[in-house]
């Protein structure tokens, strides 16, 4: 029935390009990505503000703790299925010694992870095609919640103690954090690899890789980490041949019929798993800021490792 419909959809096509309507109704992606009109939270982000803003400087000698947190993510990815497999979500938290006031910097899917991993499959004028809600922000608030992030309360939940800064630093960090969001747009689930460990073809932007990029940062304007620290994070990894730029227009029913099949978001577990099947047949994309890439997979595919993240002023 799929087949036909999709059969019935090329040969309209094919009349089409020989006829020349193409030229007349463009067939590119219709839909702007993040349409804040289209895009919906349905949770409301309790640790999200709607416009996060730097945190209120604060003195320069005071003395801030810094902490790396972690807590299981409930949301989930892929909703309840995927989400059994497992997976964290990180913060890095700031302790005031001198005011007693904390802070969390995070960065996050702003319409939920589901969404900054695969696309919304909408009509538009009766014609499928694709809505991106992939948008990623940091989250700043003047708090660290000391229930999420406490291990007595969700045992996979953890604390790890980085270093002690000065007011002046954590300054220069409040500034760097509005630049890293304003340069990450877009939330980026997987590392698209050709095997683990080997080459990186594309690096996902997630709340983990702003913790990496957040210790980074203070490394360069001088905190040093004790290299005996035990970081460990996520990696959402795809196994492919070099991703290859292919043109939305020529892929467009491909692209479509392959993220219908992680619409998990309308469909019952039984499906999903049909779907799963069907797709080995499919050719597989990745949306990369603003571009399809076609994928080859390697074996195993897909994988989620929970792996060491390299301390930055460590690796000697
Ligand atoms: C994902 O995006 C769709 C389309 O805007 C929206 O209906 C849905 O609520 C979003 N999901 C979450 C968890 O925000
Ligand atoms: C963070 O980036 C988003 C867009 O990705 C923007 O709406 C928001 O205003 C930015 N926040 C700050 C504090 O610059
Ligand atoms: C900041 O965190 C510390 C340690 O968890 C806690 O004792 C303190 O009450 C927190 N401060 C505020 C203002 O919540
Ligand atoms: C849908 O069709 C109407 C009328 O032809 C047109 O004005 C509109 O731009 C179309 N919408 C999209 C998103 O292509
Ligand atoms: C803190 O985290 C708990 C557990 O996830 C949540 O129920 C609560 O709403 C959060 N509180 C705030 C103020 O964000
Ligand atoms: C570094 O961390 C290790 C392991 O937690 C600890 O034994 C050691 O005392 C720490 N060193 C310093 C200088 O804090």
């Amino acid at each position: 029935m799929k087949i036909s419909n999709r059969f019935i959809i090329y040969l309209i096509l094919i009349i089409c390009c020989s006829t020349g309507c193409l030229l007349v109704e463009s067939r590119d992606q219709s839909l702007p990505d993040n349409d804040p009109v289209l895009c919906q939270q349905r949770i409301q982000r309790e640790d999200c503000p709607v416009s996060p803003a730097p945190f209120e400087p604060v003195d320069d000698t005071n003395v801030i703790q810094v902490y790396y947190l972690q807590a299981p993510i409930f949301e989930g990815m892929f909703g309840n299925f995927f989400g059994k497999l497992g997976g964290y979500h990180s913060a890095v938290g700031f302790y005031d010694l001198t005011t007693g006031l904390n802070y969390t910097a995070e960065y996050d899917a702003f319409y939920e992870v589901g969404n900054g991993t695969v696309p919304n499959i909408v009509y538009v004028n009766g014609t499928k095609d694709i809505l991106w809600c992939n948008s990623g922000i940091v989250c700043a608030v003047p708090f660290v919640n000391a229930t999420y992030w406490d291990p007595a309360v969700y045992s996979t939940a953890s604390k790890t103690y980085m270093a002690t800064i000065d007011g002046a630093t954590f300054n220069k960090y409040s500034q760097w954090m509005v630049t890293y969001n304003n340069s990450n747009p877009i939330y980026q689930t997987w590392d698209v690899w050709n095997n683990y460990n080997q080459e990186l073809y594309i690096q996902s932007s997630t709340c983990d890789d702003f913790a990496d990029a957040s210790f980074a940062f203070l490394n360069s304007v001088g905190v040093q980490y004790n290299c005996s620290t035990i970081v460990k994070r996520d990696y959402v990894n795809i196994y492919s041949q070099k991703p290859v730029l292919v043109d939305y227009d020529v892929h467009k029913l491909d692209i479509i019929s392959f993220y219908e099949v992680f619409d998990f978001r309308t469909h019952s577990f039984l499906e999903v798993l049909k779907k799963l099947v069907s797709m080995i047949g499919l050719k597989k994309y990745l949306y990369i800021q603003g571009e399809y890439y076609l994928l080859e997979l390697n074996f195993p595919f897909i994988g989620l490792k929970y792996d060491f993240a390299p301390l930055p002023g460590c690796y000697n």
